[in-house]
């Protein structure tokens, strides 16, 4: 079974202003999905705490995969991207594509998700937009291949 590990990119979040219904939903499908779910933290939008939990996440529990939720986009305060480049070895660009050709068909508004994909010695990080039906939409399009790349990772 793949260990997941998620992360939700939200200042509101983290101070508790706003629940946390997207980190929540990506548990569920994941879980549903037959992955396990090892981790889930609210962090705020700050690219070094991002990285430095990123980098816990694949060096320290030896996930197979993270899911970060939120931070994609063109706020002042969307850093998840850079925070994921600045701790990835190579990069998987064919799944950030997917997601936004896929979400293309369903919203004009998914070029405006800046969420990248890269790997970390053998994690996987996937950069998701924060809302829940993004999220949902999102895994759709990369479930049906994302077990195929993780076996290979390994
Ligand atoms: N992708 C899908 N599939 N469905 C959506 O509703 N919303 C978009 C986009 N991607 C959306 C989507 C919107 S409105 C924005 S602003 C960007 O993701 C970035 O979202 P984020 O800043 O919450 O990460």
């Amino acid at each position: 079974m793949f260990t997941v590990g998620i992360i939700t990119a939200s200042d509101k979040g983290f101070k508790g202003e706003r629940e946390d219904k997207s980190g929540k939903l990506i548990k569920e499908i994941m879980t549903s999905n037959g992955y396990e779910v090892i981790t889930w933290d609210i962090l705020p939008d700050e690219r070094r705490e991002i990285s430095k939990e990123l980098i816990n996440m694949s060096d320290n529990l030896k996930l197979d995969l993270i899911l970060t939720t939120g931070g994609t986009g063109f706020s002042p305060r969307d850093w998840t991207p850079e925070a994921t480049l600045d701790v990835i070895n190579r990069q998987a660009p064919g799944i950030s594509e997917a997601m936004r050709y896929y979400s293309l068909q369903i919203t004009p508004k998914a070029m405006l998700s800046r969420g990248i994909s890269g790997i970390r010695g053998k994690t996987l990080i996937i950069n998701l937009p924060g809302s829940p039906k993004a999220v949902k939409e999102n895994l759709e399009c990369i479930l049906p291949a994302l077990k195929h790349g993780l076996e290979i990772l390994k």
